[in-house]
């Protein structure tokens, strides 16, 4: 074991750390990044905070660590934080317990017994959830959401099994989230998990709203709060779709028409980034110089989400070798795309891609003239 420092807390962790190995407790600090955008985006949530409690629920909490950063470093201005963590793995309570000692805090609960269970006890209680088991959020998802509070709470997931939701394993996603990938953009991915979950909300009456998303390594995350009322379920679900792409052209359809054949999905085809939150949560990470990755990846958000009522991107380097040119710089491919009226920005899921309002031929004549005008 070795003591490590991660944000503000003390960390006994094994020093032979395993990603996921059965019965070694899990530690992974590539992970400090998630960690820190979300604790960013929850502290952008709660600037205007009006409760006196905030309380946190960590059912698969690993060593603690997350739980345990929640509880030292959200700042609620109008009272307390508490935060309750959860694991069935007696080896990581042990760790997290002692985790717990070694940083003195008197607002966190450790419980011992599988995440189901605990949430499944605490019906409508916790003003935040947050789902980060090995693969995916499925198996936790309905009971995550029955102990959310019902308005304004918050669910946040990370899911690993990107390859599922990414469309490598099609069958499994079928299987798992009863809906068809799409493979070649990532957003896709987030977009069908978002989905997913909303269908998996309507049916308490609770609506869900996306307000901040990534796919970083080999996860993604999504944050989405609850909203009350069957007016709200429905309004979620009228933001459900099928996509067909056609010539790197993403074709949409609501779900509420039906499906056709040749469609991917169910995705969710609204925004997923609150602007304004976005914002509040760079505000955090640069305030309190959390890591690099972790501005970066906020940064690259905050630029896409003024985008963020378009759907997925156009990746250049395949547009251009459809139509057999060379790929110009992104950034030249954006200004050229702005000085004729489009919106466009990069994206944080491809290097190579853009995200723009124009349609594909736009894209392509931007290609070709830039290409005209650099010749040798
Ligand atoms: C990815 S790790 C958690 C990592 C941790 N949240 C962090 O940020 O470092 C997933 C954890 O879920 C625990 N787990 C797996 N199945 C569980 C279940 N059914 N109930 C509760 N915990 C479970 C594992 O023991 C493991 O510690």
């Amino acid at each position: 074991m070795e003591i490590i420092r991660e944000g503000q807390i003390k960390l006994k962790v094994p020093k032979n750390r395993s990603l996921s190995k059965k019965d070694k407790i899990f530690y992974n600090p590539v992970m400090e990044a998630n960690r820190d955008i979300s604790i960013a985006v929850v502290q952008g949530l709660l600037s205007d905070y009006k409760r006196e409690d905030f309380i946190v629920c960590d059912p698969l909490g690993g060593s603690g660590v997350r739980g345990l950063r929640y509880a030292k470093e959200l700042i609620n201005p109008s009272g307390r934080v508490k935060v309750i963590i959860g694991d069935i793995n007696p080896n990581a309570i042990k760790l997290a317990m002692e985790n717990l000692k070694i940083n003195d805090m008197e607002n966190v609960e450790i419980i011992h017994k599988d995440a189901n269970i605990l949430l499944s006890e605490n019906f409508r209680t916790f003003n935040m959830v947050d789902l980060d088991p090995f693969g995916s959020p499925n198996p936790y998802i309905d009971s995550a959401i029955r102990s959310c509070i019902t308005k304004n709470g918050l669910l946040s997931m990370t899911a690993t099994d990107t390859a599922v939701l990414y469309g490598t394993y099609r069958k499994t996603c079928i299987r798992n989230y009863d809906a068809i990938p799409i493979s070649g953009d990532k957003e896709l991915a987030i977009r069908l998990l978002i989905g997913y979950a909303i269908r998996m909300a309507s049916k308490y009456d609770i609506g869900l709203k996306p307000i901040f998303s990534h796919f970083t390594d080999h996860y993604v995350r999504t944050f989405l709060i609850t909203e009350r009322g069957a007016k709200k379920a429905d309004n979620s679900l009228k933001k459900l779709g099928y996509i067909r792409v056609e010539n790197e052209e993403k074709i949409i359809k609501l779900r509420e028409k039906g499906f056709e054949r040749g469609f991917g999905g169910v995705f969710y085809l609204g925004s997923i980034n609150d602007r304004d939150i976005v914002k509040s949560s760079l505000k955090v990470v640069e305030d309190r110089n959390y890591s690099e990755r972790s501005k970066k990846i906020i940064k690259e958000i905050y630029e896409e989400s003024a985008l963020s009522d378009v759907i997925g991107c156009y990746d250049i380097h395949k547009i251009c070798s459809n139509i057999k040119e060379l790929a110009p710089p992104i950034h030249e491919l954006i200004n050229r795309l702005k000085e004729q009226g489009f919106k466009a920005s990069r994206t944080h899921y491809n290097p190579n891609g853009i995200k723009t309002d124009g349609k594909v031929i736009d894209v392509i004549n931007c290609i070709r003239e830039y290409n005209e005008n650099n010749k040798y």
